[in-house]
């Protein structure tokens, strides 16, 4: 395709905007629930594995396809697979990933708003209590006018971004907001060295609990490669998108390393900034969405300016979600105009109408709809959505990607290559092939026959 194609300005923009794509409430919430919950060091060291035997190259492939294409999920197939073949096929299930993605992630962003408010606006009494907090968090699910409102404060801003353009939008924005995230993020870790709890913390979230893990250690492996892909951001092209925005003068795998460090090392804190606190106040830390919406509350409440600390902790979170979804309605704003032949205006208004219309069924799923439980006993439409997404489209759109860089009919491994190896830093070599080919995705495979297995035993068994 001839194209006017906007190219990031600055390396550091670009990295900073494929890293806010990346960071996001995987990295500050997922992250450190599951290490909590799985035998903490153990589990660090398993996902740690799986970022770099599948999660590097997988960003590595992401990037290139975008690159060597310059197009997004509406054309990168097409502009890089051999004539007469049929890999394009794929793009309509993959693109349509970004759109359940943001249908409940969007929900949960809105969460992290309403409490950023209402510790800003001290709207949190002090020394509540954990049942407290509780009725507090069930209010705001039982309320969706309260919880739309939030959620479209944060997808008109993050529209409001992306409809001024890559440059002009994404490049001066979102720079500043993930250099506030790492300031806030820096801030909050150093005070949490000080906490009288920051010992017991540490030894929750990380000493190496066997028992943990000896009695579902499938399903902590599961977790492992699920977190690994989840906050990487690939499978549906979100990460390509960045890569066709990219300039020619550095290597994609050194991109693809700075990415996932950066990505890891905001996880790895945000945990060193919750458990700690937890301890400190005697509160036990809770799995799910409990520990940011109630743990976290009481923990703040406790807190010396706590209203300070629990406003600032909500507004890094609420960062990470919006840098996020700014990422991802690029993403689909650019498949839209390639695709359709829209101007950015027009896809921005039509992409915001679909978001918020289709964000209600996982957010009256909670009030209204509580009565649909897709994935059996108490469980709610938003983690069908979730279930959809990271157990199925990044993951099998991971290996379908994987498999179009290999195919002679697809992208052709020579030519992946070639293209990762444009520009300065370290090579990669043609030798990976039967890696890529057979056992990244072997592992893969595995790994989700060993979840669907899971889910059908959850379900049926
Ligand atoms: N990585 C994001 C996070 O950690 C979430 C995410 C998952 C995502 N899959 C994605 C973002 C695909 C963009 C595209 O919160």
């Amino acid at each position: 395709m001839a194209q006017a194609r906007e190219i990031f300005k600055t390396r550091l923009g670009f990295l900073l905007i494929a890293a806010g794509c990346a960071v996001g409430i995987g990295n500050v919430w997922r992250f450190p629930f599951i290490v909590g919950q799985y035998g903490g060091l153990y589990f660090v060291l398993m996902y740690l594995f799986f970022l770099l035997a599948l999660g590097i190259p997988l960003l590595t492939v992401e990037l290139a396809i975008g690159r060597a294409s310059r197009a997004s999920m509406a054309y990168c197939y097409e502009e890089l697979e051999q004539k007469g073949s049929r890999w394009h096929i794929n793009k309509w299930w993959q693109f349509s990933g970004n759109y359940f993605l943001m249908a409940f992630y969007v929900v949960v962003a809105g969460w992290m708003l309403y409490y950023f408010l209402s510790f800003a606006f001290g709207d949190i009494p002090q020394d509540i209590t954990r049942d407290a907090a509780g009725a507090d968090f069930g209010a705001l699910l039982g309320d969706p006018v309260l919880m739309y409102t939030c959620v479209l404060a944060t997808v008109i801003f993050s529209f409001a971004i992306v409809a001024l353009g890559v440059i002009r939008g994404l490049e001066r924005y979102t720079k500043p907001l993930m250099i506030v995230l790492i300031v806030l993020l820096a801030f909050m870790a150093c005070r949490s060295v000080t906490l009288d709890g920051f010992a017991d913390g540490m030894k929750f979230y990380l000493a190496p609990d066997f028992s943990k893990l000896e009695n579902n250690f499938g399903e902590a492996v599961w977790a492992a490669m699920g977190q690994a892909f989840f906050t990487l951001s690939v499978g549906f092209g979100a990460i390509a998108i960045f890569g066709s925005y990219m300039s020619e003068k550095h290597k994609i795998l050194n991109e693809a390393i700075f990415i996932a460090t950066f990505d890891t090392i905001i996880a790895f804190l945000s945990g060193v900034v919750i458990f700690p606190a937890c301890f400190t106040y005697g509160i036990e830390p809770d799995a799910g969405p409990n520990l940011l919406f109630i743990t976290m509350t009481v923990v703040f409440s406790h807190m010396s300016f706590g209203n300070f600390w629990g406003a600032l902790f909500f507004l890094f979170m609420v960062i990470a979600a919006v840098s996020t979804m700014i990422a991802v309605f690029e993403s689909s704003i650019a498949g839209c105009m390639e695709l359709l032949k829209w101007g950015r205006k027009k896809a921005v208004i039509i992409n915001f109408f679909f978001i918020i219309l289709i964000c209600l069924i996982p957010l009256l799923g909670f009030n209204v709809l509580s009565w649909v439980q897709p994935l059996g006993e108490g469980s709610c439409t938003l983690d069908f959505f979730d279930f959809l997404v990271s157990n199925n489209i990044m993951p099998i759109g991971s290996m379908v990607l994987v498999l179009f860089v290999c195919a002679k009919n697809g992208m052709t491994f020579k030519r992946y290559i070639d293209e990762c190896n444009v520009g300065k830093g370290f090579n990669m070599s043609y030798k990976l092939y039967g890696y890529y080919k057979y056992i990244l995705t072997l592992i893969v495979a595995v790994v989700l026959a060993v979840g669907y297995y899971q889910i059908y035993m959850k379900l049926f068994g």
